[in-house]
């Protein structure tokens, strides 16, 4: 079984998280979930859902979950064999963690390996509108091999639904991440 790091942050955009982590279980795959101190109070807030609660419902033999101040995690080590890394949202603060190296939480240092060990790191950003900062950072992480990924969906499928727009972001932010469509939306067919 190939298993996916999800790091969900602080930033606006839990659902799009939470989805990752659906989608990637029914696909098969292990996820190695963490979820920053700020991404917990906001996902419990935008989605009147506390995240114990999430995690209870996640089936056991295919989910492992850290502390973000667990920095003795097995994800915190390059060897530790996952396919890659999601952080879905990311906040401009676990951005500018990542870019600059600095690594305080697990979710960054897993970053920071992954990054290393030259696996998909796929950022799904989440901040507008974007000072110099955030386009530097981006300009950095990008150069350090990651894909940032705006949480911007698109409109030409015409959605009638949140749920529409959250999976055409995950599809978009899974297939840069697993090298393959999860089949979430189909693409352009004008
Ligand atoms: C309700 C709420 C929404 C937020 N939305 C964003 C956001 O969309 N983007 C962002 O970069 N930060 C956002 N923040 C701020 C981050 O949570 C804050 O910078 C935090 O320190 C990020 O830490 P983390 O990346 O470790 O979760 C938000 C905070 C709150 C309370």
């Amino acid at each position: 079984m190939e298993r996916v790091v999800v790091g969900i942050t602080g930033a606006s955009g839990s659902i799009y998280g939470k989805r990752c982590v659906e989608v990637l279980i029914s696909k098969g795959y292990g996820v190695e979930l963490v979820v920053s101190e700020t991404g917990r109070k906001v996902f419990e807030y935008e989605l009147e859902l506390p995240l114990e609660n999430f995690i209870s419902s996640l089936p056991e033999d295919l989910v492992n979950v850290y502390s973000p101040s667990d920095l003795f995690a097995p994800v915190s080590s390059g060897s530790y064999p996952v396919k890659g890394m999601v952080i879905a949202p990311c906040s401009a603060g676990t951005l500018g963690h990542i870019a600059s190296g600095a690594t305080v939480n697990l979710i960054h240092r897993a970053a920071d390996v992954n990054l290393k060990e030259k696996r998909p790191v796929v950022l799904v950003f989440r901040e507008t509108p974007l000072n110099r900062v955030h386009v530097e950072n981006i300009l950095r992480v990008v150069d350090a091999g990651a894909t940032v990924l705006p949480a911007s969906p698109a409109f030409y499928a015409r959605p009638k639904t949140v749920e529409e727009l959250v999976d055409f972001v995950v599809d978009r932010a899974l297939t840069h991440l697993l090298g393959k469509s999860c089949g979430l939306f189909k693409g352009w067919t004008p």
